[in-house]
């Protein structure tokens, strides 16, 4: 396993005099005012959350926007901070945006534009000319914060998702000494979906300022290719997974991303939690079998299918009744956007349908937890799994996947999970289903609960070995010395 002293180690032997940035639009830390004073949050979950990792091991310069409230108050002259607050290992820089472009580089490009386009759920993708200025407007704003640090500098930075297809051109094109690498999070929809975007030549020829470009999954690569070859002038070299555009080489590759083995290890010994017995004393039921899911309220999320199984499980294994509990962490999410809203809403609205029709004595089977939570408290619950449910209808990876196979105990939790996470191919010792055959979803609740636990250790333990060997470290080293090299 390479630990994080590997890749401090790494990052001094290659990296040399080049400045290391990472950029995504999230930032890792928000400073917020409150009555007792300027408090600082983690934003749980999500891209930033991995890259902190990276960047606390290598001294990165962390570019991202600021949203807190106070986020423009603790921050120097160039809108820096060196974070996290107690280590202060690396130092994050702030990219202020106005309410008019968060309506539209973020609400509106990112989230309603290539969001929908590259997920295959079928919410229609909007576009608007003026979304699309402001996207190009905001993603100049983050180029330049970046090259404004790069001074006379070699650099290398490290580009991440949707929200920034943009910039590894605009860093090229400033004739500096850059090696850019992109990691595209989110998955590429086929061409004959990608080509309905207005600007989706210009976004392709964006990302082709990358010297590598990074996917969670084999079939997002070939369908970027396919996109590129299709809208692009660009000579393609299928072999060496390779595209040449105005002489420029960008290699593109599947790259799925690892955990912090050791972290959540780490926060495990510590958690003493014991939920069933909390949630037993507190109802005054005797649950036996506990689930656990956490997801952003998100439509990707493939939530109605997952209340939907959980309703056909009750009732085709009735058994279970008043023993089994799914316990949900979902947080609101984008609920600026209206689908948001509605779906929040009639995923809340199922669940209270279900509770209705099968709450007995203090038993209800579905609870909810609307409120983010800290990470260390999100493995705590993980490890008093029996099971986790994770449903998408599409999606990059899904880290919550492979932290929660990590984080129960071997030989009483497993995992039902999506094929249609990128997850999928990494954990393929799970139980994996088509969250849209809902039958076959409340089959594999049953079998998960009365799976023997032996097979359940061998389940698991392979997957952690796996989760082991490609951890975040190795993830981030491969994907350097592809970008730096190739
Ligand atoms: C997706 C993106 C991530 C992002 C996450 C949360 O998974 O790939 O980069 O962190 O959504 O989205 P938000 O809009 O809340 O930042």
């Amino acid at each position: 396993m390479i630990s994080k002293e590997n890749f401090e180690k790494f990052i001094k032997k290659t990296l040399k005099d080049r400045k290391f940035f990472i950029v995504t639009n999230r930032a890792p830390y928000i400073h917020t005012k409150t009555q007792e004073g300027i408090k600082v949050t983690t934003n749980a979950g999500g891209v930033h959350t991995l890259l902190d990792l990276v960047a606390q091991a290598s001294n990165a310069i962390y570019v991202a926007y600021g949203s807190g409230n106070a986020d423009k108050t603790v921050v120097d002259s160039h809108n820096m901070i060196p974070v996290p607050p107690k280590i202060k290992s690396y130092i994050l820089k702030r990219v202020f945006l106005s309410k008019k472009e968060l309506e539209n580089y973020y609400y509106g490009f990112s989230n309603q534009t290539l969001w929908p386009l590259s997920h295959a759920v079928f919410v229609k993708p909007e576009f608007h000319t003026s979304w699309w200025e402001s996207y190009q407007e905001v993603n100049r704003k983050f180029a330049d914060s970046i090259l404004e640090e790069i001074g006379n500098k070699k650099a290398f930075v490290w580009v991440n998702d949707y929200h920034m297809a943009l910039v590894p051109k605009m860093l090229k094109d400033s004739g500096k000494d850059i090696r850019v690498g992109m990691f595209w999070h989110i998955p590429w929809a086929t061409y004959e979906i990608f080509r309905v975007n207005p600007w989706g030549k210009e976004i392709l020829i964006g990302m082709l300022g990358s010297d590598f470009i990074g996917f969670h999954r084999g079939y997002q690569v070939q369908n970027f290719i396919q996109s590129v070859q299709r809208m692009v002038e660009a000579k393609i070299d299928f072999d060496q997974s390779q595209i040449t555009y105005k002489n420029h080489i960008t290699k593109v590759e599947p790259l799925p991303a690892g955990i912090d083995y050791q972290e959540i290890i780490d926060i495990k010994k510590n958690a003493k939690l014991n939920l069933k017995k909390h949630l037993n004393r507190e109802m005054g039921t005797k649950i036996e079998y506990l689930a656990v899911g956490v997801d952003r309220l998100d439509y990707t999320k493939g939530l109605l299918e997952r209340f939907h199984m959980i309703n056909r499980f009750l009732e085709k294994y009735p058994q279970f009744q008043e023993k089994f509990i799914y316990y949900g962490i979902m947080p609101y999410s984008r609920t600026h956007i209206p689908v948001y809203r509605t779906y929040s809403k009639a995923v809340i609205d199922l669940c209270e349908k279900i509770n209705w029709r099968y709450s007995h004595n203090y038993w209800t089977p579905i609870h909810l937890n609307n409120e983010g939570m800290s990470r260390d408290k999100v493995i705590t619950y993980y490890k008093n799994a029996d099971m986790c449910l994770i449903t998408p209808l599409d999606d990059g990876l899904n880290l919550v996947a492979k932290e929660c196979v990590l984080s129960y105990e071997e030989e009483v939790g497993m995992i039902v999970l999506s094929k249609f996470a990128g997850a999928a191919d990494d954990l393929r010792h799970s139980l994996l289903i088509n969250p849209y055959n809902i039958e076959q979803g409340a089959d594999a609740i049953y079998q998960a609960l009365t799976m023997p636990a032996k097979e359940k250790k061998e389940r698991n333990m392979k997957m952690r070995n796996d989760l082991k060997s490609k951890n975040i470290y190795s993830w981030a080293i491969k994907f350097i010395e592809k970008t730096l090299y190739e």
